[in-house]
């Protein structure tokens, strides 16, 4: 099963200057749930924004065009396919970015874990235009503003039509 997660702004933007584009306490408490125990599937520019690395408690598999990069704590492909390869029946795959690794895993996806910030923010980085007629909406959370959180926010959970 190959699982999108992901948070937008209200125009699809994802990041800034290889940064998230704000820090939402009960959206990275949600990522954490989701992914542990998992794999998570990440383009190398997003490995390289992680604050800690490897994300612990889950494989960590990193997609870069360098042959020869290595990292600790991460798995490297150079082609999606042949990271694909390696996923066993039954193994969650949690694509976690970033807009190029999404462009790329948005058809193979199953389900989509969006978490949709009410605000705009400034960008360099979107995640790629849903097909409506490709993605079903089963589950809508909203989440008002908090101490812990500054914007509201919907987490949504969409699954590929049959
Ligand atoms: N809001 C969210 O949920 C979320 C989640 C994750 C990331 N982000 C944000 O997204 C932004 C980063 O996105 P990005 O698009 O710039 O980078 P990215 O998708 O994280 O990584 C891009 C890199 O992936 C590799 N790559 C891309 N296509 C490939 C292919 N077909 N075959 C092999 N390798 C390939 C290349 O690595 P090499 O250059 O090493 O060849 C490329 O430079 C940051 O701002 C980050 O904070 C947001």
């Amino acid at each position: 099963m190959i699982h999108i997660i992901v948070a937008t702004g209200k125009r699809g933007e994802i990041g800034y200057k290889n940064q998230l584009l704000c820090h939402l306490s009960a959206d990275l408490k949600n990522f954490k749930e989701l992914t542990t125990g998992h794999t998570v599937l990440m383009g190398r520019k997003t490995w390289d924004s992680l604050p800690k690395k490897p994300l612990p408690n889950r494989r960590n598999i990193v997609i870069s065009r360098n042959r020869n990069l290595q990292l600790d704590g991460a798995e490297v492909f150079t082609t999606p396919e042949a990271a694909l390869e390696t996923v066993r029946v039954g193994e969650e795959v949690f694509i976690i970015g970033g807009e190029q690794i999404y462009q790329l895993f948005v058809n193979k996806a199953d389900i989509i874990h969006l978490t949709r910030i009410q605000a705009e923010f400034e960008a360099d980085a979107y995640f790629p235009e849903m097909n409506p007629d490709d993605w079903k909406l089963i589950e809508e959370i909203p989440h008002q503003k908090d101490e812990k959180n500054s914007y509201n926010f919907v987490f949504q959970t969409f699954v590929k039509k049959k």
